[in-house]
Order: C-alpha cells, then sequence, then structure tokens
C-alpha cells in the first residue's frame, strides 16, 4: 500500500470543523487499502498563539518539512485583533510559507454545472469556467525589506512596504504557469502593472523571454492588473491560466473565486521546488477564510477542505486515479442536492458540515463498488 505522511494544521474557528471531514476521507482511503496516510496533527494561528504565544511553532515548521505534505485550514478571527501585528495568526500561515519555500500558489476557478446559479455573473458568462491563477506566494510586496513604520515630526507617520522582484524569482513562478498551461488550453496571461512599476517591468521582460526560449507553444498575453480585474467580471472564459504576482494574485484571486459563487468549494495547492530526494514541499489550503461568523454552528461546507486534499493526491503524488474519485463523490452529492447552506438553493433541507463528509465517503462507496 503507498503510505504518505500528513501533517494536519486545523487551525482557528471552522478550520478544525472541515478538517474533520477531510479526515473521514483520508480514513476511507486507507480502510479500503489504497492509501495508508500517516498524520501528524499541529497548532496554526490563533490555536497555537493561545497555546504557546506564537501563532508558529519551530516544532511545526519541523514536522512540516518532514511531512510528505501538509493539509491546512483556516485562521483567524476576531479573538486575536489585539494581538501583537508580528503574532497575528496571519504571520503564522506567512511564516510556514517561506519556511518550506512555498513559492507557487494554484488556486483554480471552477463553477460547478450545479451550481451555475450561484455566481452574481449572468449564467451564460460563468458556465463551464475552468480558470487557474498561478501568484507567486513568497516574494514581492508581502516580504520586501525595507518595510515598516517611521515616526515623523508633527505627530505624522509613514508606513512603508517594498515591492521587488528579481529575474530567478519571475522565472521559477513563470515556468510554473507555462508547465500548467501546457497541460491545459496552452494560453498563459501574466498581469503586472508594468506601465506604473518597474518590478511590473522586469516581470513583463522576464516572462515573455522565458516563453519565447522554452515555451513556443504557449500562447503569452500581458496584462495590466486593473484592466485584468475589469476582464475577469466582464468575460471570464477569455482565460486559462493567470500569473502575477504575490499581491495581485492575492486580491484577483480572491475575485476569481466569487465569479464561481462558491468559496466554500475551492482548493488551493501550494508548492515549492523538488529537493535532491525528489520530493516537493506542498500545503493544501481551501481559499475560503476561518468565518468566524460560523465557527461553531456546525454549518461551514467541508467540501473546500475535501478538494484540497484531491489536490493534494494529484500534485503531491500523482494519484489522479484517486483523485478524480474524490472529484466525482463531491459533483455526485451536488447532483443530488445534498448542499450545506451556502450553496443551498431551496430544494429539501441543508445539511451541516459532518453530514456533508458522510455524504461524499457513502459516495465514495458508490463510486469504488461500480
Ligand atoms: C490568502 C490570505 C493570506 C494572504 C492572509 C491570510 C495572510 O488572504 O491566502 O489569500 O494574504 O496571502
Ligand atoms: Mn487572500
Amino acid at each position: 500500500m503507498i503510505n504518505k505522511k500528513i501533517l494536519s494544521l486545523p487551525g482557528d474557528c471552522i478550520g478544525p470543523e472541515v478538517m474533520a471531514e477531510a479526515l473521514k476521507v483520508m480514513n476511507w482511503f486507507s480502510s479500503r487499502g489504497l492509501i495508508n496516510f500517516e498524520i501528524e496533527k499541529g497548532l496554526v494561528g490563533g490555536s497555537s498563539y493561545d497555546e504557546f504565544g506564537t501563532p508558529l511553532t519551530e516544532e511545526v515548521i519541523k514536522l512540516a518539512n518532514e511531512s510528505d505534505a501538509v493539509l491546512f485550514g483556516s485562521i483567524g478571527g476576531p479573538k486575536w485583533d489585539d494581538v501583537n501585528y508580528d503574532l497575528r495568526p496571519e504571520k503564522g500561515l506567512l511564516s510556514l510559507r517561506q519556511s518550506m519555500g512555498l513559492f507557487a500558489n494554484l488556486r483554480p476557478a471552477i463553477v460547478f454545472d450545479a451550481l451555475v446559479d450561484a455566481s452574481s455573473l449572468k449564467p451564460d458568462l460563468v458556465k463551464g469556467l475552468n480558470i487557474i491563477i498561478v501568484r507567486e506566494l513568497i516574494g514581492g510586496i508581502y516580504f520586501g525589506e525595507p518595510r515598516g513604520i517611521k515616526q515623523l515630526e508633527n505627530n505624522q507617520r509613514i508606513g512603508f512596504n517594498t515591492q521587488s522582484y528579481s529575474t530567478e524569482e519571475i522565472i521559477r513562478i513563470a515556468r510554473v504557469a507555462f508547465e500548467l498551461a501546457g497541460k491545459r488550453n496552452k494560453k498563459v496571461c501574466s498581469v503586472d502593472k508594468a506601465n506604473v512599476m518597474e518590478s511590473g517591468v522586469v516581470w513583463r521582460e522576464e516572462t515573455l523571454k522565458l516563453c519565447n526560449q522554452h515555451y513556443p507553444n504557449i500562447e503569452l498575453e500581458h496584462m495590466f492588473v486593473d484592466n485584468c480585474s475589469m476582464q475577469l467580471v466582464k468575460s471570464p472564459k477569455q482565460f486559462d491560466v493567470i500569473l502575477t504576482d504575490n499581491l495581485f494574485g492575492d486580491i484577483l484571486s480572491d475575485l476569481a473565486a466569487m465569479l464561481t459563487g462558491s468559496l466554500g468549494m475551492l482548493p488551493s495547492a501550494s508548492l515549492g521546488s523538488k529537493n535532491q530526494n525528489g520530493k516537493m514541499p506542498s500545503l493544501y489550503e481551501p481559499v475560503h477564510g476561518s468565518a468566524p461568523d460560523i465557527a461553531g454552528k456546525k454549518i461551514a461546507n467541508p467540501i473546500a477542505q475535501i478538494l484540497s486534499l484531491a489536490m493534494m493526491l494529484k500534485y503531491s503524488f500523482d494519484l489522479d486515479k484517486e483523485a478524480s474519485l474524490i472529484d466525482d463523490a463531491v459533483q455526485l452529492v451536488l447532483s443530488e442536492n445534498i448542499r450545506t447552506s451556502d450553496i443551498f438553493e431551496g430544494v429539501g433541507k441543508p445539511v451541516g458540515t459532518s453530514e456533508m463528509g458522510d455524504a461524499i465517503v457513502t459516495k465514495l462507496d458508490i463510486i469504488a463498488e461500480n
């Protein structure tokens, strides 16, 4: 049997609730003798701060680096609003991305046929939408130095950050986008603000050079980020792979996720470079946040967390068939109108988090037996 060592980091608020359902799916694979998951658990974000006074411990970084992949829930909540800036839950996630070297963030925005009416856009604009944002994750303005807050005279302060990208940083993320596009519709739209920012000029030139030299079969287009956000709402299906930096990717991926009308459905992958042993650091998390407003109510949609597990099987372990089992089980559940309240459309009665997990496991049984 295939053996995989997973670090589960449920995090805060609804994080542990949805993670419990992904664990049910992992147990299903183990009980069927398909994949044996050896699961470690750790604290991250606010729950780590409460226990250890820091949102990310050295112990968790070590466990993450020793695991074959990390399954992450979600972090943050109003409980930690007054915590010192450097110890906020978000800082735990940022430091984990950085210490694992997770430079590539893959965020698919897919419209499920059964949920086409959940989008705020007209159905024909989004029906069949399947795009993916490739976001640089450990560079740019999120991490650039110098940064800080300076006290000036006359009661004035100045807050400042630095945006910069080197050739090396641009090439390694652009390569991910071109490779991915090669397995899809062979179109990459690279997004920058080269009309205003020098970091964008270098981004644009290096991407173009790499494409011309190594990916002649890929159709590369450049777009300014303001135009891209407009095009995403105007005609989202024109895109295949969108390649962009850390900050623009953060913003555009929320926009793209909402096009689908079902934030609770979208998974994501954060990947690093393979090491000498061929192991690639990786972390999988739902795109939705920790949803403090519904935490504890047992109504959160666990599908994004479960699809994040499917992405892990595909991207970290090349287990495409097993990943499709999960995708198919989710499709089946949706087609039978089994819905959590966020995607409920008035037919029948919405189910809770745990019933949704159980329904997906039941469908896995049915699919596996056929
Ligand atoms: C995301 C989140 C994070 C980010 C926060 C929580 C630090 O918004 O993953 O998109 O800005 O990257
Ligand atoms: Mn974000």
